[in-house]
Parts: C-alpha cells; structure tokens; sequence
C-alpha cells in the first residue's frame, strides 16, 4: 500500500518535469504493469493436482484493481502468453480506443508485445476487466479480474468483499482445462463448468461477526452459467446492478438471477448467530449449494443498522426524449433445436447447416457473427430504443459496451441501468439508452460460447 502510494507520488512530480532522456526511462519504468501468463492455480479440491491457467499476474482471479471515482487508470498489458490477447475494462463508459476489442479498437497484442490501456473513471461501482480476444477460450481460461471503482463518499460498512463466481470444466482425470471444440457447447447454453468456484476457490468462506454490515460485490465471471442465487443467515439489500446504484436499496426477498458478466452489489447485515454460519446460497434444480460459507465468530459492536441509504448516482446517466428515439431492432435467432433457413455469413448466403459445419450457429437480423455495417449509427447524445427479439430456445446475456442501458418495460416504465440484459427464449425485450460515447461498440451475448459462433454485432456513435 505504502510502495504504492510512492509509486503514484512519484510518477507525479516526474510527469511535471521536462522529459529528459533519462527522466522519461524512469517514467516508463513506472507504468503499472499487467501481464498476461500462464500460471498453476488449485482449482480442484486439495489431493487433485493443479490446473494449468492463463491469469493476469499468476492470480486467480486476476488482481483486484482498486481506483477512485475520477481518477485515471493506467495499466501497460503486457502478454506473455503464446496467444494474442487484449484486456476490455467491462462496463466503464470508456475512451473507444481503450475498449479492448481486437479488430474493433485495437490490434490485438501479440505475445512478447505490450498495449498501454490509460482512461478515466467517469462512474463509481464494481465492474471487472477480461480477455476480449477468443474471449470464450480465454476467459474460461482464467484472463479475468475485478475492477472496483471507489465511490467518493462510500458506504458506511464494515467490510468490502468482491466475489468473482465462476465455474471451470476440468477433465476429471487430468484436472486440466479442456474441450473448447465441443460444437455442443456452441449450438447450446454454451461452455458450462463441472466446478463452481468463487475467487478461484470452490470452497470460499469468509469469517465474520453478528451484526457486522458487509458490502458483497458479486461478479458473475463464467462464460455461459447462470447463477441463481439466494442468502440465509442475513438481511440484506441489492444496492447497484452492473455498477449502477439503485435509486432506492432493493430488500433481499428472492432469489437473484446473475447472468455471465453481470454484477450486484449487495449490503448484508449479518443476523446468524455467533458459532453459526450464514451462506450466499446457489441454487440449482430446487437444491441449495452452499456457495460462500460465512462463519459467524463473535458479536460486532454495531447494532442492526436497518435499510441503508442509497449509493450516490453516478453522473449523467438519463434517458430522455423516448419519443423521438433513434429505433432500432435486433432479432436473435440460430441455435440448436430451431437452427434458422439461411442467414449471411462472411458475405454468402448459408443454410444453418452450412454455418454449422463452420461452427457458427447464431445470426442476429439473419448475419452470423460481426456484420459489415453496424446495427445502427447513432448522432452523439441521441436517445436510442433497441427492441430484442429472442426467437431462439436459449437464455443470452446481450451486453453492450461502453453505455449503460434502461429497459423500457410493458408499462412503459424505465427499468435500472444496466449494461448486460439476460433474456429467455422467445422473449422480446426493449432497452433505450443515450448515445454519448462516440466510437464503435460491440453489442453481443456474452455467453462467449455463443458470441464466438455469431451473436455479435456493434453499433457506431458519431463524433
Ligand atoms: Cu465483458 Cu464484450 O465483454
Ligand atoms: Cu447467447
């Protein structure tokens, strides 16, 4: 913490210098790195061997990074993998150059070479930072990690805990990470785990106190599961979805549903009693997991506290002027079970069978996998409604980058702000959002499974 601290102070003072030669090498030198590598981590339970990773600093999840509400982050990549990789910074309403996504804002960075990420923090709230290259293998394969933006004001807690959930598919014989051809995984709900962990770890526990007012940042990291999700032995509240405060805390009464690359941040008031356990409980076919044990190791000097406030606003996130919306429409079809008649792929007309035997198995209006022109071209402020129409039989996850988006429901109330929209099959949602981050954005499932087999599209905001 401390060599950190002089680290930024001196990075400082010597940017305020004339850049001499030797100056501007001890500037360099400073540049908070992050590299891409292999690494060992026990995922499986102890007696198993380990598995080999792909991480961000040899970590499980990657390093936390933890930075103020408008600071800046600088991060050099470095990618000493044997695969091109990238790092995209998922749901900052970043600078489109440091987006992260190979073929769209960057080149992607080959191995033995270096992409210096540096953007500002406009929005406080807990957000996270992936492989956006082959991201369905590369984020299965551990290039993830959190990124919590410090409110200015922060809640009054005791403690601030981010959970990474995650599963991994292991052979079970080697308990090395394998099978990313399955075609099934693709043509279905994509590439589920046979382990599921939280931070890297499939029995994570926490100790703590009765009474003691915890903030949990959950962060569902899996490329293709859906968490179903519940807690016992607290009282708590969802504060913030995908980073966004809610304008009024949510009381915890059911079961919160995390699809890949979603977040909640929750404020959890331990009631157990001391030598119990409280748990954040996964469900699964009607039976519960324990997913996080919480121990309960004495009484917290603090009292219940009751409903908390809620947490600041991040700035200028309104959608106004529904009516003279820029409208957009986006169907989603493909898929095992209903397939579709033909679609274009890479400029030809396919039957699904043909796109099948490429590995591709989705289309959004009738294009398999990132279209030539974008969905839509949007003047910078303009408000733009988007209607998604799931005709496949599986749930997706759309998430647009660098926007958070309101869903217009039925009754054409505004939904929280979001950034990725779990949707079932055969559902038509709406989702309306201001257009002001200029730039091309990729818009597709994060199921990556299903991202990397045609679900992806972008649109463009003009300058
Ligand atoms: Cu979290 Cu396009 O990604
Ligand atoms: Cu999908």
């Amino acid at each position: 913490m401390i060599c950190r601290r002089t680290l930024l102070k001196t990075g400082a003072s010597l940017a305020a210098l004339p850049l001499l030669p030797g100056r501007l090498h001890a500037e360099v030198a400073l540049t908070p790195v992050i590299e891409a590598r292999v690494a060992q981590a026990q995922i499986a339970p102890e007696g198993y061997p380990q598995t080999e990773v792909w991480s961000f600093d040899g970590k499980l999840p990657g390093p936390e990074i933890r930075a103020r509400q408008g600071s800046r982050l600088t991060r050099k990549l470095v990618n000493a993998l044997t695969a091109p990789t990238s790092v995209h910074w998922h749901g900052i309403r970043i600078d489109n150059a440091m987006d992260g996504v190979p073929g769209v804002t960057q080149q992607a960075v080959q191995p033995g070479q270096t992409f210096l990420y540096d953007f500002d923090l406009p929005d406080a709230g807990t957000y996270w930072y992936h492989s956006h290259n082959q991201s369905y293998e590369q984020v299965a394969r551990g290039l993830h990690g959190p990124l919590i933006v410090e409110e200015r004001d922060a809640p009054d807690v005791d403690r601030d805990v981010t959970l990474m959930l995650d599963d991994f598919r292991l052979d079970p014989e080697t308990g090395q990470i394998a099978g990313f051809d399955n075609m099934h995984d693709f043509s279905h709900g994509g590439r589920i785990g046979n382990i599921t962990l939280t931070n890297g770890t499939f029995n994570k526990n926490l100790q703590t106190r009765q009474n003691e007012r915890l903030r949990l940042r959950l962060i569902n990291v899996a490329t293709a599961r859906i968490f179903t999700l519940n807690v016992q032995g607290l009282d708590g509240w969802i504060m913030a979805l995908d980073g966004m405060p809610l304008e009024a805390p949510r009381p915890l009464n059911e079961p919160m549903l995390l699809a890949p690359a979603q977040r909640i941040d929750l404020i959890v008031d331990i009631s157990a009693e001391e030598g119990d356990a409280a748990h954040l409980v996964r469900m699964e076919r009607d039976e519960a997991f324990s997913q996080v044990l919480i121990e309960v190791r004495g009484v917290s000097a603090s009292r219940p506290r009751g409903t908390p406030d809620p947490l600041p606003p991040n700035p200028d996130m309104v959608v106004t002027r529904l009516d003279d919306a820029l409208q957009s429409h986006l169907r989603m079809d493909g898929g095992a079970m209903r397939g579709f008649a033909s679609a274009r792929m890479a400029g030809q007309e396919v039957s699904f069978r043909e796109a099948a035997e490429n590995g591709q198995f989705w289309a959004f209006n009738g294009m398999v996998g990132m279209p030539e022109a974008p969905l839509l071209v949007a003047e910078r402020g303009q408000t733009v409604r988007v209607t998604l129409q799931n005709d496949t039989m599986f749930p997706h996850a759309m998430h647009l980058h660098g926007h958070h988006f309101r869903e217009i429901h039925a009754d054409g109330t505004l939904g929280p702000l979001r950034d990725t929209l779990l949707m079932f099959g055969d559902e038509r949602r709406e989702i309306a959002f201001v257009a002001s981050n200029p730039g091309d954005w990729v818009f597709h499932c994060h199921m990556l499974a299903h991202a990397a087999s045609g679900m992806m599209t972008r649109i463009k905001v003009l300058a």
